[in-house]
């Protein structure tokens, strides 16, 4: 199979969808890779180190789309990819089409078959795919909560660890999954006093047992909630209900009581955000202040760390990409019922029912 690796356009998205790594196991399972020129550079990989691994570097993208049996990508397609694409050809990235009708109706018309990282799911509910970017985005979020309690970005000049005879800072994670529970790692190993709620009483036991006790675990209600927050230099905001939009549990009212100067990253800002106050910032201007809190909601935190992210992101695709080019996306899906997950348009009809459900139309099945 040939597969391409084009150069992301989404505005500053400086991830790539393989790694020089990822290019040697397509080679050596008889694989022709494309790769766009300075597909790599955003996530410091040079053309050579993929030549060096055994691609062919592409000057012209158009010719690439033309070639390529599968293009795997990072973000999903935009108005300029859509006429590169072809019949048959399979688009394996990030596509989020039950939120895009425009994207949808363009991959139907264009007849292509879009399997989607984050609908890949594992049989206990998980999105394989999905997690490393929760990963990223929990470890960063102390890093950059950090970045908010400094003075000069608006904060009130609280070192997170602490120095002797200064105590350290307290982190309120709300959520326990991966984002908080990664998150909760990086703030312990700080040196930080953290606590964390949420309402599966599994979750909290696991942190407990693999934090040792070093965190305080509550149960995720307005009281707990309430009480932690009003004392928290940071909150960390890392709830999901699947499918749904983020609850909003912590309200301007308990902010007003926190001390000037606190700061909340609240990553659950793509769905919504678990705050009254949050809306949506970038990676250009990522912070603002509201009732003397400092506020970080970037709906795309790895794209900060585009490197790790990349690698991480790789680490997680490379073996679909791999069944999906060794076997053919047909046999792949039939053979892995996971994969099949992941199918969500072919050939111009819906293969997923939440998007069937989310434009009510017809959904096939694989
Ligand atoms: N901003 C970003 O760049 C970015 C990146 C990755 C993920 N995210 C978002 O981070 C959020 C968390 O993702 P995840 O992968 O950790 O999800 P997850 O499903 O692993 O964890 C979510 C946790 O929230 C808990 N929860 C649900 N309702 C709660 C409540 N009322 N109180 C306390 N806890 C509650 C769940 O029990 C679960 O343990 C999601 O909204 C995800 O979209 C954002």
């Amino acid at each position: 199979m040939i597969v391409g690796v084009p150069k992301e356009i989404k505005t500053a998205e400086n991830r790539v969808a393989m790694t020089p790594a990822g290019v040697s196991a397509f080679v050596d399972n008889h694989h022709e890779v494309l790769v766009e020129r300075n597909a790599g550079v955003g996530s410091g990989i040079s053309d050579q180190a993929y030549v060096e691994a055994g691609a062919k570097i592409c000057d012209d993208v158009k010719e690439m789309w033309r070639r390529a049996d599968m293009i795997i990508k990072v973000k999903e397609p935009l108005e300029a990819e859509f006429p590169l694409m072809r019949e048959g050809q399979v688009i394996f990235t990030y596509l989020h089409l039950a939120a895009d009708r425009h994207l949808t109706e363009s991959l139907m018309k264009k007849k292509v078959v879009g399997i989607a990282y984050e609908t890949i799911q594992l049989d206990d509910g998980s999105l394989p795919l999905l997690a490393p970017m929760s990963e990223v985005a929990g470890r960063l979020s102390i890093q950059m909560g950090a970045y908010c309690l400094e003075a000069k970005n608006g904060g009130g000049g609280v070192l997170l660890p602490g120095v002797s005879g200064v105590p350290p800072a307290k982190i309120v994670i709300i959520g326990a999954g991966i984002a908080g529970a990664s998150a909760c790692s990086v703030a312990v190993g700080i040196g930080a006093r953290v606590s964390i709620l949420d309402i599966n009483f599994g979750r909290l036991r696991y942190i407990h047992d693999i934090m040792q006790g070093h965190v305080s675990t509550l149960m995720s209600n307005p009281a707990n909630v309430e009480e932690q927050v009003a004392y928290a230099d940071l909150v960390i905001g890392a709830v999901l209900i699947p499918g749904a939009k983020a609850p909003k549990l912590v309200t301007r009212e308990m902010l007003r009581r926190m001390r000037p100067g606190s700061a909340l990253v609240d990553i659950a800002v793509d769905q919504g955000g678990c705050c009254e106050t949050t809306r949506p910032t970038t990676h250009t201007n990522p912070t603002y202040v509201e009732e003397g809190v400092v506020h970080y909601c970037v709906a795309n935190m790895p794209g900060a760390v585009p490197r790790t992210s990349t690698y991480a992101l790789t680490n997680a695709t490379l073996l679909y990409g791999l069944e999906l080019a060794n076997k053919g996306w047909e046999r792949a899906v039939a053979d892995n019922h996971v994969l099949k997950k992941g199918v969500n348009v072919a050939y111009g009809k819906v293969m997923h029912h939440g998007v069937a459900d989310a434009f009510g139309l017809k959904c096939e099945s694989c």
